[in-house]
Formats: structure tokens, sequence, C-alpha cells
């Protein structure tokens, strides 16, 4: 089973208004997930006070979903959010389709933002379609407009142990959006080369890899991001330290960046996203709304990765620790193609001795500036 969120906005409490919006996002949220009425489970669905002409409910049943839990709610009356909102909570049996990563609907300015988790300012207004403020004072050059304004990237680049996916994973779950680990895909090509006995410094014999791979990517019952090689779900083989240091290796060849950045652009069309790696801000999503270059001492990082391999029970001392990140870092920033720098345009940001809620606080704020 999944569970798709949707939200949508009116302009009017009627009953045609909030009719027709539940209508158009129910059928959206189907359409998106390729999902039929047989496989809805049950809907709830919550307006905000000012929505008291009509259930949206009757919209579901008005669309022949009869046989799934319809139930109603009033939303919490928070000051600031988002007034005259409908949103939708749809439980849909994927078992056919297997593991499956829910696309979720946000439509007429409904934002997943809520002032009430973010501490922030109010959601636009929904008559209006999401505006930029004028850009605050500031050093970075202009943004140029997204493609695609009702979709949200983050981009979130650093060197390794920064503390970039600890970030990433708590800005997509505060957002309600999908968090990539875009690492993990290269772990998963150097997992392939290892498995399969390929040098990893033979460039040639790596690229004819990459003419057979598949790399897929799905999300579990708990959000965290699995994935398959092949036909064969790795995600627990992809951080030793064998894999790591090939990974690094790999990464500097165009034909593996080129596939796996075609992927992740193609996620990043789809939903909204919080994607973390080295070249995500400069490469794969250049039109980001927020772009992060998180950093941290390489002491703090070497630190951090001792404590990860000691949690999993592997032996490593802080100098070897040391020595392999130093040695990645030196492949990353300096390698020809897509090296690991910070974009002009990216807020920069030094994880040392700073709590990980106030750094989500701090990248949900620059969303909000955006
Ligand atoms: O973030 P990580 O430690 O899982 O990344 C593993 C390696 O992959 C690292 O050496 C840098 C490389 N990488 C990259 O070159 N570009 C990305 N977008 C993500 C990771």
């Amino acid at each position: 089973m999944i569970c798709i969120r949707g939200a949508t906005t009116v302009t009017e409490n009627t009953a045609e208004a909030i009719l027709a919006a539940t209508s158009e996002t129910l059928q959206e949220m189907m359409k998106q997930n390729d999902c039929g009425i047989s496989q809805i489970i049950s809907i709830v669905f919550s307006a905000t006070k000012d929505l008291d002409a009509v259930y949206p409910a009757r919209a579901a049943r008005e669309l022949g979903i009869t046989e799934a839990g319809l139930f109603c709610v009033q939303e919490m009356d928070v000051p600031g959010s988002l007034p005259m909102c409908i949103r939708l909570m749809m439980h849909v049996d994927v078992l056919s389709k297997g593991q499956y990563a829910a696309k979720h609907v946000y439509s007429q300015g409904a934002q997943t933002l809520r002032p009430d988790i973010t501490n922030n300012e109010p959601a636009p207004k929904p008559t209006t379609p999401p505006t930029r403020p004028p850009e605050p004072k500031s050093k970075r050059p202009p943004r140029k407009k997204p493609p695609q304004s009702s979709i949200i990237a983050i981009a979130i680049d650093g060197p390794s142990g920064a503390g970039k996916s600890t970030v990433a994973k708590a800005v997509a779950e505060e957002l309600g959006i999908m968090y990539v680990d875009t690492g993990a895909m290269y772990r998963a090509v150097a997992l392939n080369c290892i498995k399969d006995g390929v040098k990893i410094k033979d460039e040639s014999a790596v690229q004819k890899i990459m003419q057979n791979i598949s790399i897929d990517i799905f999300y579990d019952q708990q959000g965290r991001q699995r994935v398959v090689l092949n036909g064969e779900e790795v995600t627990e083989q992809l951080h030793s330290q064998k894999v790591a240091d090939a990974t690094s290796v790999i990464a500097t060849y165009s034909k593996v960046r080129e596939y796996l950045v075609a992927i992740q652009q193609e996620i990043a069309t789809k939903q909204s996203v919080v994607m973390d790696g080295r070249d995500i801000g400069t490469k794969v999503l250049p039109f980001a709304q927020v772009k992060i270059f998180l950093d941290a001492t390489l002491e703090e990082r070497a630190r951090r990765r001792l404590l990860e391999f000691e949690a999993k029970g592997e032996t490593a001392t802080l100098a070897t620790v040391i020595n392999a990140l130093k040695l990645r870092d030196r492949r990353d920033k300096s390698r020809a193609n897509s090296p690991l720098m910070q974009a002009d345009d990216a807020v920069y940001i030094k994880s040392d001795g700073v709590p990980v809620p106030q750094i989500v606080q701090q990248i949900v704020a620059e969303l909000h500036k955006s």
C-alpha cells in the first residue's frame, strides 16, 4: 500500500468550487500514480475552517469512488496557514506494482509548506500564483527561473561526511517531499564493477558495464531510499570502504556521470525533491530554488565517519579515515568532469557543532525566500 498526498485551494466557499477543485485533484492523483478506482482503499479529506459549504468527500463519490473509506475532518486553524485549502491523503493498494514512490499532487498554490511546522512566513494566497518576493540583498547572483515553479528542487552539495544525507533527509521529511541520495547511484555502479571483477581504473571496461547496467531506486515503507542494481536490492552493500573508494574513481568517468545525471534529472521533473551529491547545484539541478553547499572540517567529517563504521561493527582508526577522506576529497574536487564545487548561487553552511534541526530550519527559510 502507498499513501498519496494531494492539496488544492479554492477562491470561494461554495459547493461548486470545493467539489470541482477536489475532483480535479483526485483525478490528478490517480492519473499521476496510474491508479484505478478499485485500488483506492481509503481517502482522508481535510479542509480549512473557512470551507464549510460541502464535504469534499462528495467529489469522490461523484467520481464513482464508492467502495473506499472516505472521511472528512476540519483542519487545525493555525495563524498564517494557507486559507481555503483542501488536503487529501489517499491510501492505494499497489501490490501488483511492487515497491513504488508515490507522486504527490499540489495545485492552485497549495504548497507542502505549513507555517505551523516551518515557523516561517505564511504560504502565498491561493488566488495569486506563487510569486517571487524581491531578491534579498546578497552577494549571490540572481537565480534563473525554474522551468516548473510548482515543483520544489533543493540541491545539497558538499564533501563526504559533511552531513548532507542527514540534513537532506530531514528537510525532505519536513517538507513532505522526496529525498534522493545520488551518491548511492554512483556507489551502485562501483558495486557492479566489483561484483563483475571489472578493474575500476579501466575506464573503457567500466564504460562497457554502463551499456547493460540497470539502476532503479524505490522507497520502502519507512520512506528510505533503496537501490536495485540489475534486479538485485543492494542498498546494504553500498556503504563499505571498498565500495566508497571504488566509487570516487568511477565517478570521474563521463559515461557514468551522463547516465546517472539523466536519471536524476528525470526524477526531479516528476516530483519535488531534496537531492544531495557533489554536482547537484552546478549540473543536475541548475534551476533548483535552493542550493546549499554543506561543509565541515576534515576532523569533524572523519569523526562522524568513524562513528558510522563503529556502529556497523567495522574497525578503522581516525588516521585511516582521515587519509581516505583526503583522497576522496582530492578526487571529487580535481576531476575534470563536474568536480565538487559550490555553485555561485549556493548558500554555504558549515555544519561543525550546529544541530541538524537548526540547519534544516535555515534551508526551509531559504526556500521561503526563493
Ligand atoms: O555521497 P557519497 O559519499 O555516497 O558519494 C559517493 C561518491 O560518489 C563520492 O566519491 C562522490 C561521488 N558522487 C559524485 O561524484 N556525484 C554525486 N552527485 C554524488 C556522489
